[in-house]
């Protein structure tokens, strides 16, 4: 097959794992004879037809780093530039494009099937796109919350302290469920389960009473109590969705405090979650989706996007990760087993 040139962007806020697809993707598609470039900064790249020539040295080793080495803004929309953004593709001159970016990222891309080849690869820490059962950084963010729950639990009992860690997720409660189920944490607060003010306070009194010296609870950013709205702490002018959430840990903390007597405090893991090296899990995640990527390049198999499900990487139409988010549903087992060994979700 002739050698192409192709190019590997990243958009959307960044996920732990987008330096190993970078790297998996670059280095299969060197391996096969092709050219690889890297587009600045998201959109932007290609708005200014900004793109840098990979090679293997400069691939080898990224997958260790959390970040991304080509830049990417959560910011950047289309509206209405969408002839620009084709003029900028094309002046790249590149025959197609890996795409590995959020909801954001994709549902902009839709508009450009007929125009563009292009194969994306499903990201974002929150775990919460359609069409794939994991997004690779969800792993990483998820050890994140563990292990701040593992280490606080010390100083808690220490003081004979409730805290309350706020989690990442935006509306979907995959990372504080993850992150609280694997450190067992006490109560888990996510926002599709808006939870019972009357039930939570039981609960904590409950333990306190049989003597638990400390309590850990998970709470996701976007977490709130039935009939009370999350906490937008501000919001991103130009984002595709422009509310950050923010403040939920501490409401929390200082409602427990005044309703139980229970001191309390919490801390925000905000983007800790997001900056870590990438665990073992993911890194299986972004080796088998580049390469995956690359080979459907290869083939000349555009539109296609690569996801995980039922234990295995495939390949499957553009449009599945374009839908409505994926939530965390009623029935997951998850809610089950965190129930399972008495603790609050
Ligand atoms: O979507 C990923 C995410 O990290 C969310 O969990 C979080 O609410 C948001 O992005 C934070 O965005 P920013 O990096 O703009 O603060």
């Amino acid at each position: 097959m002739a050698s192409m040139k192709i190019g590997i962007m990243t958009g959307g806020g960044d996920a732990p794992g987008l330096n190993g697809i970078i790297e998996a993707a670059g280095r299969t598609l060197i391996e096969k004879g092709h050219e690889v470039y890297g587009v600045l900064k998201g959109f932007e790249g290609i708005f200014h037809s900004q793109a840098f020539r990979l090679d293997r040295a400069k691939l080898t080793g990224l997958h260790v780093t959390a970040g991304t080495v080509l830049g990417t803004s959560n910011r950047s929309r289309l509206d209405g530039r969408n002839q620009e953004f084709l003029d900028g593709f094309k002046k790249l001159g590149l025959n197609g494009l890996i795409v590995a970016g959020g909801d954001g990222t994709f549902r902009g891309l839709q508009h450009f099937r007929a125009d563009i080849p292009i194969i994306g690869v499903p990201k974002t820490i929150d775990n919460d796109l359609p069409g794939t059962d994991f997004t690779f950084g969800f792993d990483t963010a998820c050890s994140v919350v563990s292990e701040a729950v593992d280490s606080l639990k010390h100083t808690a009992d220490a003081h004979e302290r409730v805290f309350v860690v706020e989690t990442m997720g935006r509306t979907a409660g995959w990372i504080a469920l993850g992150g609280g189920l694997a450190s067992y944490a006490d109560v888990v607060l996510i926002p599709e389960r808006p939870f019972s003010k009357s039930e939570l306070k039981q609960f904590i009194v409950a333990r306190r009473n049989a003597g638990q010296k400390s309590l850990l609870i998970v709470v996701a950013e976007g977490a709130s109590a039935a009939g009370e709205d999350p906490v937008v702490a501000f919001r991103v002018k130009g984002s595709p969705q422009e509310e950050r959430f923010g403040g939920a840990g501490e409401r929390l903390a200082r409602w427990i405090e005044d309703e139980t007597g229970w001191e309390a405090r919490h801390v925000v893991l905000g983007h800790l979650q997001r900056s870590r090296f990438p665990t073992t899990t993911d890194r299986f995640l972004t080796m088998g989706m580049g390469v995956l990527a690359a080979e459907l390049a290869h083939q000349h198999r555009w539109q296609r996007a690569v996801v995980y499900r039922n234990g295995r990487i495939i390949d499957d139409d553009l449009s599945v990760v374009m839908g409505d988010a994926r939530n965390v549903s009623a029935n997951h087992p998850w809610i089950r087993q965190i129930q399972a060994v008495g603790n609050f979700v």
